[in-house]
């Protein structure tokens, strides 16, 4: 057997400890599998006398996680502290700089910094893995930079925050509070140290901007990924999108057009039935089509202790085994430039939903808003109940419309005196048929 793969972890929260343990329990097959022992010798987190549930006996302890980065004893670092910037990304650049091979889970960072650190990778010849960074345990990444080579990608299309989709299926399942299964998602360690980052679409995009720039061979390019939350979606939407025949899930699309690559991150109705409306709980799901192996559906938990540390140890497997790929799947020097499409001209259906008051002229006027808009409706809901503001809630589904149309739609409705606020948009998404 080959000299073993000396590591560093740097960070021992959730993953760090998953990442520990599994090292630990499978020392004997993983180093049957990549042909030499894979050897924990250092870690740094900040609290050093923290009790986390795992033996670090004979294991060097670092205060200073940029030391450990440094240090001539390790061959790997493994960044689990998170963070597009501060400790992690000073950890991450200091180790390729002094030519060690990183694995991390931080999509922040290479959301922001992905195409620089895969760069200094390159010059160094060492390894720069992130397969924990998209979809937990799902091996997206190696399907992307391995298995799908050949393919053209056409879209892809997941539900890649599983801290949202365990709160969308919560609320849905339970009719509990938002806030109050977000606190769930926290204790089981889905969530991210800033939760806004999940509720709030941001941690999805970064995910998004990572697959998209593997999917369409471009630098990843974050600051066009359009963004918008779980946070208005009330237990009202979810009842009303049931008896409408969808799901309410948090969706990631990447789609190339021939103006360049549409991303976008929002809730959506996602048809009952369908690939996508099945995923619950805490599991992810990416869809991909690609031109010659057509759709390929791949779903599994994409959060949580187990499913992280599972992928973060295929990417030490891989690199104990001596492969260096292309962070990106082809050397950095050929990704194109980023080329973002105009998002006015996408087409969908529509969910709508505002509080108005019930009185004779008041629905008139409001589909007139919508004509005037070019939206035309295909169903209408008025269940009944008060809302706030002592307005009554509407429902409507519209049929597919350019994305200019409905915001005009959206402005024209918020003006009208009858309509409380402005009225909440959700596209309705066919959830990838087969
Ligand atoms: P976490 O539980 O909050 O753990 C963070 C760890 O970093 C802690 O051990 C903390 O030390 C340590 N740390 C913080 N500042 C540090 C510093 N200045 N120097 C050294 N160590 C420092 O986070 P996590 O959930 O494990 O996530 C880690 C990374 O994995 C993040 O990038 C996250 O986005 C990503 N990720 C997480 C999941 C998940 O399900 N949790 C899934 C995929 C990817 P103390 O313990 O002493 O406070
Ligand atoms: N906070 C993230 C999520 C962790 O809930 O999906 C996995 O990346």
């Amino acid at each position: 057997m080959s000299k073993p793969l000396r590591i560093g972890v740097a960070g021992l929260g959730t993953v760090g400890v998953g990442v520990v343990k599994i090292l630990a329990a499978r020392r004997e097959f993983l180093a049957a599998a990549a042909g030499r022992s894979i050897d924990l010798v250092a870690v740094s987190a900040r609290d050093s006398a923290k009790s986390r549930g795992i033996d670090l006996d004979g294991v060097r302890w670092e205060n200073d996680a940029r030391k450990l980065a440094a240090a001539n004893d390790i061959d790997v670092v493994v960044e689990l502290i998170g963070g597009a910037e501060g400790v992690a990304r000073e950890v991450v650049e200091t180790a390729l700089a002094n030519g060690k091979h990183v694995v991390t889970a931080n999509k922040a960072l290479i959301a922001h910094h992905g195409i620089s650190l895969a760069r200094a990778a390159e010059q160094r010849g060492v390894a720069f893995n992130y397969e924990a960074a998209v979809a937990g345990g799902i091996p997206i990444i190696k399907a992307l930079r391995e298995g799908l080579a050949a393919n053209e990608i056409e879209s892809l299309v997941g539900i890649l925050n599983g801290t949202c989709n365990y709160i969308l299926t919560e609320m849905e399942t339970t009719g509990r509070d938002f806030g109050d299964v977000l606190k769930d998602a926290q204790a089981l360690g889905y969530a991210e140290a800033d939760p806004s980052f999940d509720v709030g679409g941001i941690d999805a995009a970064h995910k998004l901007a990572i697959l998209a720039s593997l999917a369409f061979g471009r630098e990843i390019d974050f600051g066009s990924v359009h963004i918008e939350g779980i946070e208005k979606i009330t237990a009202a939407d979810i009842r009303f999108a049931r008896e409408f025949g969808y799901k309410i899930k948090l969706l990631a699309i990447a789609t190339k057009t021939d103006g360049g690559v549409e991303q976008r991150v929002h809730p959506a109705l996602v048809a009952d039935g369908s690939p996508l409306a099945a995923v619950s709980g805490v599991f992810n799901a990416v869809a991909v089509r690609g031109d010659r192996v057509g759709l390929l559906v791949l779903e599994g938990r994409g959060a949580g202790e187990g499913p992280t540390a599972s992928a973060v140890l295929s990417d030490l497997v891989d690199i104990a085994r001596g492969l260096v790929m292309p962070p990106f799947i082809v050397p950095t020097s050929h990704l194109k430039q980023p080329a973002k499409a105009n998002a006015d001209k996408s087409q969908s259906a529509y969910y709508l939903r505002f509080n108005a008051i019930d009185r004779a002229g008041s629905m008139a006027e409001i589909t007139r808003a919508l004509a005037n808009a070019a939206v035309s409706i295909e169903r209408i809901v008025q269940p009944g109940e008060q809302g706030d503001t002592g307005r009554k809630p509407v429902v409507f589904v519209t049929h597919k419309t350019e994305e200019g149309s409905m915001r005009a739609a959206q402005t024209h409705l918020s003006r009208l005196e009858d309509v409380a606020g402005k009225p909440l948009v959700i596209r309705i998404e066919d959830g990838e048929s087969r």
